[in-house]
């Protein structure tokens, strides 16, 4: 199959890139199990289907600090500029999502009191838990946007199903 970029999806919706993008992610990963390839397709193409998000990827659960009972994330796949590396669990709005298990919608980081400021442009942020079939806590999906209140429940509602479609394998 081929994969092309929609030249006019800067004429959809919100909704409607959400519709395309979850569309072209579930083609594109058809039969493919691998889970870094799988998070690395949904940077890409979320990334070209929203100009407003300056950084887009994922923090995934340290299965090597699990083991030893310590909570902690570490960067996965992303697009955009250097991101932290590391996150505790509870820590930022990333470790809210993580052991909290809820999505985290931010209108204006800076009224977050915690915080991790990777990039001094984040005005907004949306972070989205992610399981897999077990239910299991596998990584956290992030999205930082330079403009305020970039992010609302349509966002958290769209990205929800695409995790859910993506990783409950
Ligand atoms: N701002 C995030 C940290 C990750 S960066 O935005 C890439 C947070 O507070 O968890």
């Amino acid at each position: 199959m081929s994969y092309m970029v929609n030249s006019s999806s800067t004429m959809l919706s919100k909704g409607e890139k959400y519709q395309e993008v979850i569309r072209d992610v579930l083609a594109v990963l058809d039969g493919e199990p691998d889970v870094t390839a799988r998070m690395a397709t949904c940077v890409s193409l979320l990334n070209q289907a929203f100009d407003a998000w300056f950084w887009t990827g994922f923090y995934v659960v340290d299965k090597v600090k699990k083991a030893a009972g310590i909570d902690e994330l570490v960067v996965g796949p992303y697009n955009g500029t250097l991101g932290c590396l590391r996150i505790a669990f509870g820590r930022g709005v990333c470790g809210a999502a993580a052991a909290t298990r809820t999505t985290q919608v931010v209108p204006d980081v800076h009224q977050f009191s915690d915080h991790i400021a990777c990039d001094s442009r984040s005005n907004s942020e949306i972070v989205v838990p992610v399981f897999d079939k077990n239910g299991e806590l596998i990584a956290v999906f992030d999205s930082d946007s330079e403009s305020f209140g970039t992010y609302d429940d349509e966002d958290a509602a769209n990205l929800k199903k695409l995790m859910a479609a993506v990783f409950s394998i």
